[in-house]
């Protein structure tokens, strides 16, 4: 383990408490939730008295539903093998409830079980709530809870709110309304799981920790900056969400705005989470919107056709299950954007995400100005010098690299670029340990404020209603494998620019 992160840990107790999973037979329990709450368990970091309590509408029972959950630890977790005695530890405060989240007996149930584990596991009336269900229900279970007597007694509340919070500026201001009647803001806990990437919050660590970075980290120096989530998987068998969500809703709104605000975020005054979270807002509030005659200009969305991944043929979205031959549902975005403040006036940033293309990987490069082209850079030298370019890359083969240009040894005068490279290496923990566990430990750094979700809805309602505006209209369509529409690589060559390859 690495000893720092140890080192942090060790400060870091949460206290006893009960964590209720509502909608826990779904896919993100099995794979992500269950997984990440054994690996704190193997590492020591669970609080000393809790239970787990699951509810959905599947049909386990208790016994039924932890040797399903055992089978997804075993599967998905990243201690492997499954060491028994935390297991069976663990398991015996595991407990299942089906019920209906509209009937109030399910609630009632919870409410009796809940005292129960109190006084067997010594959870002290703590609670944790998680909502990892269809957010056709993201109201309806707080109303749930409040009325059936949930939301109140001894111990402290928490309720964690899966995304897509809300599908537009409307939506998620009436959830903000409906969520902050029910709890404090300082209750809710609005998770992306990319804050809890390691690289992510390294982004922090990097700009602030680093003399070398901050006064250049502006538009004076820099040219601009692109920021990539590049996915090789297809839409799989989550159809039935993603076209009504597209890549815009499922990634860009939420995960590749936090992205954003971090590295261009003014310096904090503390690392706490208000002063933190204050910085990310005011980024996101000085987007400069995009006009409904500019989303031509500034967006590109596609969508992928028939292909080959690794050499095998995949089928294209619209050949998926459960999606309209008809489709118009986005599964490549792509936005050139602005953020008006005096730190990056007239630096663009270049924003792409897709799914089924030819590589996996997220990364956030800062292409630095060129040298003034005098010396090498003068119209009649031989010995053209590239950019500077700082790449963050956030997944897979977490890392940073910088490329520099210099001499090629022994050659007259030749330049070349290279690339110094730092690997952060070690078996990263997965985001939703160090997120689980900050919500037992009551800190919200790494969630989203209300604010910041209502601000990055702003920003794209326009660009959503001008698609829309096109009704049915094919997509530009891309090959599965490749690199998206080449209307995308044409909005970066227009300006004399390139994405990077991965
Ligand atoms: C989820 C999206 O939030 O993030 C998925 O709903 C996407 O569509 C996933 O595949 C990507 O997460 P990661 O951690 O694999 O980059």
């Amino acid at each position: 383990m690495n000893p720092l992160r140890e080192g942090l840990q060790r400060q870091r107790v949460p206290e006893p408490c009960a964590m209720v999973i509502f909608g826990a037979s779904g896919d993100l329990a099995h794979r992500k939730l269950i997984p990440a709450i054994y690996s704190l368990a193997h590492e020591g970091s669970l609080p000393p008295y809790f239970a787990l309590v699951a509810v959905a509408v599947s049909d386990f029972t208790t016994e039924s539903f932890r040797e399903d959950m055992k089978k997804a630890v075993q599967e998905f977790s990243r201690h492997r093998p499954v060491n028994e005695a935390v297991w069976n530890n663990l398991a015996a405060g595991i407990h299942y409830i089906k019920g209906d989240f509209k009937e109030d007996s399910t609630f009632q149930q919870l409410g009796v079980l809940l005292k129960k584990i109190d006084v067997e596991r010594g959870t002290k009336g703590n609670r944790l709530f998680y909502l990892s269900t269809n957010p056709s229900l993201f109201e309806i279970i707080p109303a749930q809870l409040k009325a059936n007597g949930l939301t109140s007694g001894v111990g402290w509340r928490r309720i964690v709110i899966e995304k897509p919070f809300g599908r537009d500026l409307a939506t998620a201001q009436k959830l903000n309304a409906h969520l902050q009647a029910i709890f404090g803001e300082s209750e809710i806990y609005r998770i992306d799981h990319y804050l809890g990437k390691e690289t992510v919050q390294n982004i922090l660590v990097l700009r602030f920790a680093n003399g070398l970075f901050e006064p250049i980290w502006r538009n004076q120096f820099i040219d601009h900056v692109q920021i990539t989530v590049a996915e090789t998987l297809g839409v799989g068998s989550r159809a039935g969400y993603y076209e009504e969500a597209g890549a815009v809703r499922d990634m860009m709104q939420n995960h590749m705005m936090q992205l954003l605000a971090l590295i261009a975020m003014e310096t904090p005054i503390s690392l706490k989470a208000e002063q933190i979270r204050n910085e990310k807002v005011k980024v996101l509030q000085a987007l400069r919107p995009i006009l409904a005659k500019d989303v031509k200009s500034s967006t590109v969305r596609g969508q992928y056709s028939r292909g080959y991944m690794d050499g095998a043929p995949v089928k294209g979205y619209r050949e998926e299950t459960n999606v309209s031959p008809k489709s118009v549902t986005e599964t490549f975005s792509c936005v050139k954007l602005f953020i008006d403040s005096w730190r990056w006036s007239g630096v663009p940033f270049y924003l792409r995400h897709g799914k089924r293309l030819a590589k996996k990987g997220t990364e956030i490069s800062i292409f630095f100005k060129r040298s003034p082209d005098i010396l090498f850079n003068a119209a009649d030298s031989e010995t053209p010098v590239d950019q500077n370019v700082l790449t963050i890359r956030v997944q897979p083969d977490e890392g940073v690299s910088l490329r520099m240009e210099a001499k090629v040894p022994e050659q007259q005068l030749q330049i070349q670029s290279v690339k110094m490279d730092f690997r952060f290496g070690g078996s990263s923990p997965e985001a939703y340990e160090r997120l689980l566990l900050d919500t037992m430990i009551g800190d919200a750094t790494l969630f989203i404020r209300h604010d910041e979700a209502e601000q990055s809805w702003a920003f794209f309602d326009p660009i959503l209603a001008a698609w829309r505006e096109d009704g049915g209209r094919p997509l530009p369509q891309y090959a599965a494998g490749t690199w998206g529409p080449k209307e995308a690589e044409q909005l970066l060559t227009n300006e004399a620019r390139k994405w990077r390859r991965l």
